[in-house]
C-alpha cells in the first residue's frame, strides 16, 4: 500500500528534535501501531507546512501527505491518534468519506477536518457527523492552533468526543446453550475480520470458558480491577488483559470454587466505561445468574444477545429475559436492544421445536442461526483454535449476527454517533 509522502516529527519542545521524511511505502515507517499518537495529520503540502511552523506538534506526531481517503486506508489498519486532521477538499462526497472514517477511527479521536468550501451547511453536516472542527483554507498557523488546541468548555468538544465503543453484553437462555462460543467466536471475528479494537470480557470469574477458549493463562487481574473500582482506568487495564492476535484483548479470571468472589454494580461501571473509550467494541459474556452487578452489564449494553436453542426451556426463559429488559412485541424490536441468536440449530433433529416454532415463541425473526457442527466447535474448544476462523457456514453464521451489530448492513458509521 503506498501513502505517499511521510513525515514523522518528535518533539519535546516546540522545536523538531528529529524529523524523517519518506517518500517511500508505509511499511517502512517506523511501528506506530504500539499506541496512540497525540495527533496525525493527513493534508497536503501547504497545510504541512504550517503544521511544522506552528506550535501544535507536542510528543510524536505523524504527518502525512494526502487526503481523507488516504487516512481511512491507513488507520483501517493502525491505531488512531487522539486528534486527527483530515483534508477533505476536492472530495465528491466528503460526508459519506466522514461516516467511513469514522466507522474506522477508535473511539475518543478528535477529527478536524480541512476543506476550501465556506459552506454552512456542510460545516452543519460535518459537525452532526462528528466532526469537531471545520477549517477553511487558506490556513494560518492561528487557524490551525486554535481548531487544534482543546478549548475545555466551549461547544467544541464535538460529538467525537462523546463517541464510545459499543458494548454487547451476551447471556444464554439457559446453560450449555453456547453462548460463551459464541461471544468469544464473535470478538475474534470482529477483530479478525472487520479489523475492530475488541475487549472480550468473561463476566463469570470462577468458571467463565473464554480464557479457555483462548488457551489464555488466568490471573487474578480482572478480579484485582473490579475489587478496586477507583484504580481502575485505562493503564491498568493494559496490563491486566490478554492480547490474542492483533486486536483481540481478552478479560477473564479463574478464581478458587470456594472462595466468593463479589463485585458491585459501580465496579461494572467503572470497567465498561473505561473498556467502551479504548476499543470499538467491547463484548461480555454475563453468567446467566440474577445477580445486581451481572444485570448492570446487560442493562447498560448496547446490544444484549440473548442465546437460545430449540428447547422449550430455552423458549421459556427467553421469553422472560425479553421482558425484563422491557422489550416486547415484535414491531418494537428494532428500537430494542435485546437480540436473539439460535444456536446449535439441528440439534434437536424433529424432536426438538421447529425454528417457526421458535419464532412464534420469541415474536421476532431471530439476528442469526448458527447450525450445530460438533466436527467444527468441539475439537475447535478442545484446541483453542477458533470455529470462526475457518471459513463455512459457521463462520458466515457468526458474519451475519456481526453485521447486524455493526450496522454495516444498514447505514455505515452507526456506532460513530454519540447516540445510544
Ligand atoms: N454451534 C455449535 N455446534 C456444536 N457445538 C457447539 C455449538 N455451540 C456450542 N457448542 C458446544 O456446546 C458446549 C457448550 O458451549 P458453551 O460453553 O459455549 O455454552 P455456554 O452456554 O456458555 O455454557 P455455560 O452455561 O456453561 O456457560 C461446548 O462444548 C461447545 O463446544
Ligand atoms: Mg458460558
Amino acid at each position: 500500500m503506498d501513502m505517499g509522502n511521510l513525515t514523522i516529527l518528535e518533539m519535546d519542545t516546540a522545536e523538531p528534535i528529529r524529523l524523517l521524511t519518506a517518500a517511500a511505502a508505509i511499511e517502512a515507517m517506523p511501528k506506530l501501531a504500539a499506541g496512540r499518537l497525540p495527533l496525525m495529520a493527513f493534508v497536503d503540502a501547504e497545510t504541512e507546512r504550517v503544521l511544522q511552523e506552528s506550535s501544535v506538534l507536542l510528543g510524536r506526531s505523524a504527518i502525512m501527505r494526502g487526503g481523507i481517503a488516504k487516512a481511512i486506508d491507513y488507520l483501517n489498519e493502525q491505531r488512531s491518534p487522539h486528534v486527527l486532521l483530515v483534508d477533505i477538499s476536492g472530495v465528491d462526497l466528503p460526508l459519506s468519506q466522514i461516516h467511513i472514517l469514522a466507522d474506522v477511527c477508535e473511539p475518543g479521536t478528535r477529527v478536524i477536518a480541512i476543506g476550501d468550501h465556506n459552506d454552512v451547511g456542510l460545516y452543519r453536516d460535518l459537525q452532526e457527523a462528528g466532526v469537531s472542527n471545520y477549517i477553511v483554507k487558506p490556513l494560518t498557523r492561528e487557524l490551525l492552533t486554535k481548531a487544534i488546541t482543546p478549548k475545555s468548555n466551549s461547544g467544541d468538544m464535538g460529538r467525537a468526543a462523546l463517541k464510545l465503543g459499543k458494548m454487547v453484553s451476551f447471556v444464554g437462555a439457559r446453560g450449555g446453550v453456547g453462548t460463551t462460543t459464541l461471544a468469544a467466536n464473535l470478538a475474534w471475528h470482529l477483530a479478525n475480520r472487520q479489523s475492530r479494537r475488541v475487549a472480550l470480557v468473561d463476566l463469570d470469574l470462577q468458571n467463565g470458558g473464554c480464557g479457555l477458549l483462548f488457551n489464555i493463562n488466568p490471573t487474578p487481574g480482572l478480579r484485582d480491577a473490579l475489587a478496586n473500582p477507583l484504580r481502575l482506568d485505562s493503564l491498568l487495564l493494559d496490563r491486566i488483559m490478554t492480547q490474542v492476535g492483533e486486536r483481540l484483548f481478552v478479560l477473564s479470571g479463574e478464581e478458587p470454587l470456594h472462595e466468593n468472589v463479589q463485585f458491585t454494580v459501580s465496579a461494572v461501571d467503572t470497567l465498561f466505561s473505561v473498556l467502551r473509550s479504548q476499543f470499538h467494541y467491547v463484548i461480555v459474556d454475563v453468567p446467566r445468574l440474577p445477580l445486581p452487578p451481572y444485570r448492570r452489564a446487560l442493562e447498560i449494553a448496547d446490544r444484549r444477545v440473548i442465546v437460545v436453542d430449540q428447547t422449550m426451556h430455552s423458549m421459556r426463559d427467553a421469553v422472560r429475559l425479553k421482558r425484563m429488559f422491557g422489550d416486547t412485541g415484535a414491531a418494537e424490536q428494532a428500537e430494542h436492544r435485546s437480540m436473539f441468536v439460535v444456536n446449535r440449530v439441528g440439534e434437536t433433529g424433529h424432536h426438538g421445536l421447529s425454528l417457526k416454532e421458535v419464532n412464534n415463541v420469541l415474536q421476532v425473526k431471530p439476528t442469526s442461526l448458527i447450525p450445530f457442527l460438533p466436527s467444527l466447535v468441539t475439537p475447535a474448544a478442545h484446541h483453542a483454535t477458533i470455529a470462526a476462523s475457518k471459513r463455512g457456514k459457521f463462520a458466515n453464521a457468526v458474519g451475519t449476527l456481526a453485521l447486524e451489530l455493526s450496522g454495516r448492513n444498514k447505514r455505515r458509521g452507526w456506532w460513530w454517533r454519540a447516540e445510544k
